[in-house]
């Protein structure tokens, strides 16, 4: 096993506070490519094109369909992998307390974990952007793109795009909860979109120990992280729930 593994689990156990920060990677493994990398959605679109807020706002007939529409069907159908399922045992002993996620897909909570920021947003809530109606995303069929509302207006989701301010309550929160913990888990983020990229920094400067879990290396490897779990977050996570139950019994 990877000593980082047995160290990881060491230093969880004797942690006050953790927390986590996700990103895409974490749920490869629920079958839901990542922005970047080999697959990466943003290898086949342009996020300038799709996935700014000019963009939906200009056509958003286009982000529907050719964004939105496949990623309601591929999260529509994903369940959580062994690592969100990790993270909500973690909760479950009492040694982690929140996870700040850069993803939309909703999975921390269908894992069960119960404080989830939602760094930019959910695509499981919509909302008509002439009368503010919300729906949940099984409610919008894609009969007519875009979807409308029953009084006419569009209905977008309830992420954030490209260009569109981080609600500030997320902001505060988060960085409030790096400059407080033990711990930082840094999980499946290429840590290059801000200002999410830099929450592990002030983690770091405040005097937590920062552990990445990523199967490549990132900009927060050696300069924030203290170490790295290098794999695919399911994997890793499995190895790490089990040497922390060995520790535990
Ligand atoms: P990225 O797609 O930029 O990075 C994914 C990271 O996951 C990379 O570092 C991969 O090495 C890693 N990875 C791949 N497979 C993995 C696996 N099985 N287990 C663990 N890690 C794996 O995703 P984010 O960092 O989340 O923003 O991207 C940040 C933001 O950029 C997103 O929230 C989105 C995007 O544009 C908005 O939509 C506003």
């Amino acid at each position: 096993m990877d000593t980082n593994i047995i160290k990881a689990a060491k230093d969880i156990v004797q942690a006050k506070k953790i927390a986590a920060i996700t990103g895409a990677g974490i749920s490869v493994e629920s079958g839901i490519p990542p922005f970047r990398g080999k697959g990466g959605l943003w290898e086949s679109f342009d996020p300038m094109e799709y996935a700014h807020i000019d963009a939906f706002m200009n056509h958003p007939e286009k982000v529907w369909d050719v964004l939105l529409k496949g990623m309601k069907d591929i999260m529509d159908r994903a369940k959580p992998n062994d690592a969100h399922f990790g993270l909500a045992q973690l909760e479950k002993w009492g040694y982690l307390q929140t996870v700040i996620t850069q993803n939309v897909d909703g999975l921390h909570q269908a894992a069960g974990n119960t404080d989830v920021i939602e760094f930019h947003g959910t695509f499981a809530i919509n909302y008509c952007m002439d009368c503010q109606k919300k729906y949940t995303m099984s409610e919008i069929t894609l009969d007519q793109i875009p979807p409308k509302c029953t009084c006419g207006g569009i209905i977008r989701p309830d992420c954030v795009f490209f260009g569109e301010q981080i609600p500030h309550e997320n902001i505060m929160r988060s960085f409030e909860i790096a400059q407080t913990c033990d711990i930082m888990l840094v999980i499946g983020t290429s840590a290059i979109v801000h200002p999410a990229a830099i929450i592990p920094d002030s983690a770091h400067q405040s005097g937590a120990t920062v552990i990445e879990i990523n199967p490549e290396f990132t900009p927060l490897t050696d300069r924030v992280s203290n170490y790295i779990l290098k794999g695919p977050a399911g994997q890793m996570m499995r190895q790490l729930i089990a040497e922390i139950k060995t520790i535990r019994e």
